[in-house]
């Protein structure tokens, strides 16, 4: 596997490839890499002939300084599973070389309807980091489809609509949620928790599921059902932001005449802020 850390390389490497015609598929991360990350780049193996990931932990999506420099670097360790799932170019730029004249004055991209809803607006200015920080990925890369988990449901309609929005040439490829054995989403952020939180976690998964039993044995009081789940959550010990009834396509209110809904929530325990997701297909 070739690491690689400036975009010149990257680029001449991709240059390289496109004359050989081969197809590329790209999934970005900020490291410290678990079994969910693993599985989108077996996925992106799937869909194109050489892979490349991005391990970059990108300041401009932390809305707070703390949470940036607590997060977990483990980049050698990164390198070694990446190498071990065959990826063919793992890509680690410094901040200096995503920002050689800084943040403050960078360019930003705003994807309209998506930072006034859920996790945006307990995280203000984060989507536009990340819509930025992808945007830049996607030019220097070039790749034809990339990757993006669900457990960060959010943040790949963010980019799906991005990508529609403005003509990106790039496929966006969403991947299934890689759970814990006791059904906690695989997170960077669950080693925050002690060994007891981590048994208490798995309740965000179970209330979701409460959820999304009560709607498909015919529950039409998505007021009712969220509030309820918020309660439960605070009973097993969590402080929610939010347990929200979503229509799948676009995160908007859901109506009792959807079909297709997304259950979301957020949550903190201890140290740490878990974010969770599931479908819910209405008959
Ligand atoms: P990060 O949190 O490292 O996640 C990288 C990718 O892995 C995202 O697409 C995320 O949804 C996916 N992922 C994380 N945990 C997963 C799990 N348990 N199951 C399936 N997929 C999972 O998301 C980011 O980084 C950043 O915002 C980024 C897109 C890289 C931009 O900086």
């Amino acid at each position: 596997m070739q690491i690689v850390d400036s975009v010149s390389a990257l680029r001449a490497q991709i240059k390289s490839w496109r004359q050989q015609h081969q197809t590329i598929a790209f999934v970005p991360t900020m490291g410290n890499l678990h079994q969910g990350h693993l599985s989108l780049v077996v996925k992106a193996r799937e869909h194109a002939d050489k892979v490349v990931t991005s391990v970059f932990i990108n300041p401009l999506q932390f809305d707070n300084k703390a949470d940036l420099s607590a997060y977990p670097r483990t980049l050698e360790d990164d390198i070694r599973q990446l190498t071990s799932i065959d990826c063919d170019l793992v890509f680690t730029p410094t901040v200096d070389v995503m920002y050689p004249h800084g943040m403050a004055s960078h360019t930003t991209i705003n994807v309209s309807g998506i930072d006034d809803k859920l996790c945006g607006l307990e995280r203000p200015g984060h989507f536009d980091g990340v819509a930025t920080v992808v945007a830049k990925f996607f030019n220097m890369v070039q790749a034809d489809i990339a990757i993006f988990g669900e457990k960060d449901y959010q943040q790949l309609l963010l980019i799906k609509k991005m990508v529609n929005d403005l003509n990106l040439p790039i496929e966006i490829i969403g991947c299934p949620i890689h759970r814990e054995q006791n059904g906690l989403a695989m997170s960077s952020r669950n080693q925050y928790l002690t060994l007891p939180q981590h048994e208490q976690a798995a309740g965000l998964y179970q209330t979701l599921l409460e959820v999304q039993r009560q709607l498909e044995s015919g529950e039409q009081d998505f007021n009712e059902l969220q509030k309820t789940a918020v309660e439960q959550l605070q009973n097993l010990g969590f402080s929610p932001d939010y347990v929200d009834i979503r229509r799948a396509s676009d995160l908007e209110q859901a109506t009792t005449n959807d079909k297709a809904l997304r259950i979301l929530a957020a949550a903190h325990l201890g140290k740490a802020r878990l974010i969770d997701n599931i479908a819910c297909h209405l008959a």
